[in-house]
């Protein structure tokens, strides 16, 4: 015990002589233009990528290569770390649950100093997560929150009832709901994997502004699936996604019946939906659907009409607040809301004690701050801020 508790305390000492060139603060959406490391095509904990480095050791464990921003949180995140002088493990799991826990043991046998992990199922982890308690490694819940487990030390995300919020918003707004007078609207709903915590924040946060006028008989919707339950993707799959949608139009609108809106909580499901528009949709409507996360195809479908907005969260500075909050808790600081004064920020966050219960407690979480991206706004959002260039196709994409 005392000799972890020894090592921990030198880990800190060396990741402390290394914060003058760590690179966390005023750095932040510039920081889009870092370049990408080069690392594993796919996804397998054998694909370790490492550097060494006389900093920590960090051990990164990603959901999978399959959604796209997955693959843009690894690589920053990979960067930051590595460009701080520590060593960084990261792995991708394929989505697969049995495979993020060896992945997770990996790690842990590799002596990281400091796991950060994006689960695939929050409630699955925290077996192998107590193995990580015992030898003393910090964990940082990234993005998604880990249920049932105090070996989490802090939560780092954005505000993802807000990202529900906007997409709520925006529908509201863009069909007037509030001066409808005797008009109604047809909207479905498609929300994200019950397994993530994160999904229940998203249709929380959009039902919430949707809620009052689907009980006023202003928004119907046709298919009755307004409960989270019925409207979740597993593993926010596309294909599955997809599969419903047909099933709901199919079932719903066959006869003609036009929707309005369709709320779907991410970027990878409203690609099915917008895949399921385009082949078994008889209206010619332009139908509002939202999502979350800037992925290119569906940046592309923004530019080409086919898809309304996206919720963008810059995965760039969530891998800066991520790095000064992993080294603060290295260095053995009470970790706070002071933390936000002292790494100096370009972005904002703020921190949070209160929304994100774990079933252990209430998890101390810092939360960035989504926007909504439109046809309208992309350039100034994502071109100008360096996260995305505009490709000679007319099309944006990622820097990193
Ligand atoms: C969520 C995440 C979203 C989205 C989704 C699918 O946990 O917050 O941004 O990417 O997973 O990967």
């Amino acid at each position: 015990m005392k000799k972890q508790v020894l090592s921990l305390l030198m880990a800190g000492v060396m990741a402390f002589s290394l914060m003058g060139c760590t690179s966390s603060g005023n750095n932040g959406p510039q920081s889009a233009s870092t370049k990408q490391q080069e690392t594993s095509a796919k996804d397998s904990s054998k694909q370790v990528s490492k550097t060494v480095s006389a900093g920590n050791k960090v051990g990164i464990s990603m959901p999978t290569k399959t959604l796209e921003r997955w693959n843009r949180d690894g690589s920053y995140l990979e960067n930051k770390f590595k460009e701080a002088g520590h060593e960084v493990l990261i792995t991708y799991s394929d989505n697969k649950i049995d495979q993020q826990v060896k992945d997770i043991e990996g790690l842990i046998a590799d002596n990281v100093n400091l796991l950060i992990v994006a689960a695939i199922d929050g409630e699955s982890l925290s077996q192998v997560l107590n193995q990580a308690k015992e030898k003393n490694i910090p964990v940082v819940a990234y993005d998604r929150l880990i249920m049932n487990t105090d070996a989490i030390s802090y939560y780092i995300s954005f505000d993802n009832y807000k990202v529900g919020t906007i997409q709520g918003e925006f529908i509201k707004n863009k069909l007037d709901l509030d001066n409808a007078g005797d008009k109604k609207y047809n909207i479905e709903l498609t929300c994200g994997d019950p397994a993530d915590n994160n999904a229940k924040f998203f249709f929380g946060g959009a039902i919430d502004v949707l809620k009052p006028y689907i009980d006023k008989g202003i928004l119907v919707v046709p298919s009755g699936q307004t409960e989270f339950e019925q409207c979740g993707t597993a593993q926010w799959d596309t294909s599955k996604a997809l599969s419903r949608f047909q099933n709901i139009l199919g079932s719903y609108y066959s006869d003609g019946k036009v929707l309005d809106a369709a709320l779907c909580s991410n970027d990878s499901t409203a690609l099915g939906v917008t895949q399921a528009l385009s082949s078994d949709y008889a209206g010619t409507n332009e139908v509002i659907i939202t999502g979350q996360d800037g992925d290119e195809p569906n940046l592309a479908n923004i530019i080409d009409g086919k898809q309304s907005m996206t919720v963008y969260k810059a995965v760039a500075n969530e891998a800066i607040a991520t790095l000064s909050l992993g080294e603060a808790i290295l260095k053995g600081e009470t970790v706070d809301a002071s933390l936000i004064e002292k790494a100096k920020w370009s972005f904002e966050a703020s921190y949070n004690t209160e929304s994100y219960d774990n079933g252990t407690g209430k998890i101390p979480s810092f939360l960035l701050v989504p926007v909504a991206v439109t046809k309208e706004n992309i350039q100034k959002e994502l071109i100008d801020t360096g996260y995305y260039t505009m490709g000679s196709d007319g099309y944006p994409h990622p820097v990193n």
